[in-house]
């Protein structure tokens, strides 16, 4: 038997708040100086149900801190080089300090050509090469949106990272393996990376003061993987469909909350945890990129 302990659930939603309301502020006294706004700019190629909606989010908090946006919409049949075109004609507008395009592409397009496109400086989701590797640098230029948003997370909360065990389960190159670096740089934690191939994946993950999980797969993580009094970060999200949900479908985490919570100190829900930090950081890298910019 375990014992059932109280855990506290961690609100996503009320620390992007925060934080938009802190860049709201910031935004609003550049105005009042007559200095430039910050200008995101997002690119979604084709129809895919889940990237609209998060597009739809990403412009609806552009429009809540006060940024200026543009919103370039191809059809899925776009070619490969006239979408590069674009980009490097976004790289070189002067009024654009932050540009992404929306993942996951047409399988015809590179997503390493596309991302190798973006200038590092504009690259407000961290996803190039140079803002990758900026993670292990003394000055990171614009950190990865998702790991970023974890590791504010988790500063907000107070919860600890320097010393402890951290176990992250996914090692993508948009949430795990950046996530993983940063914890071991600016969070000087022990970090074991587990992936598909790990062997024994509850082995690993019952060792962990803090799991992070990053994979995917709704309801990998049970509670009998999860040790007692640990922080769990569910970064999953997966679109569930079913008639049973309004509009047709659930958005999922990893974890099993249900079940978890209860052996856990903290716990991200899914929605409402990690998601609403990403766009967070998404405008703080964009509120940044302009600063350095306008320097
Ligand atoms: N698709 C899923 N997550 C992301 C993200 O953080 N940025 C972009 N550009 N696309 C995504």
């Amino acid at each position: 038997m375990t014992e059932a302990t109280t855990y506290t659930r961690i609100d996503g939603r009320k620390i992007a708040a925060e934080i938009k309301q802190e860049i709201a502020t910031k935004v609003a006294s550049m105005k009042a100086e007559g200095k430039k706004l910050p200008h995101l700019a997002i690119i979604l190629v084709g129809d895919d149900g889940a990237s609209q909606t998060y597009v739809d989010h990403k412009v609806k908090a552009c429009k809540e801190v006060g940024f200026h946006y543009t919103l370039l919409r191809f059809a899925d049949t776009i070619q490969e080089d006239k979408l590069l075109k674009h980009i490097v004609q976004l790289n070189n507008d002067d009024d654009v300090d932050g540009l992404i395009v929306q993942l996951p592409l047409p399988a015809h397009i590179s997503v390493e050509h596309v991302t190798d496109h973006i200038r590092a400086d504009k690259d407000v989701d961290g996803f190039t090469n140079q803002n990758f590797g900026s993670i292990i640098s003394r000055h990171p230029l614009l950190l990865p949106a998702t790991p970023f948003g974890v590791m504010e997370l988790l500063r907000r909360y107070n919860i600890e990272t320097k010393g402890k065990h951290c176990v992250v389960v996914g090692a993508s190159r948009i949430a795990g393996a950046p996530l993983s670096m940063m914890l071991a740089e600016q969070g000087r934690a022990t970090v074991t990376i587990c992936h598909k191939y790990t062997q024994d994946l509850a082995s690993h993950t019952k060792q962990a003061d803090i799991l992070f999980v990053a994979v995917g797969k709704p309801g990998l993580i049970t509670e009998d993987m999860v040790k007692e009094g640990a922080v769990v970060i569910d970064i999953g999200t997966t679109r569930v469909e079913g008639k049973q949900y309004k509009n047709g479908y659930a958005i999922k985490g990893d974890v099993d909350f249900e079940k978890v919570a209860p052996k856990c100190s903290y716990i991200t829900p899914v929605p409402g945890g990690v998601g609403p930090m990403t766009i967070a950081s998404l405008l703080l890298n964009t509120l940044r990129a302009a600063e350095l910019r306008n320097k």
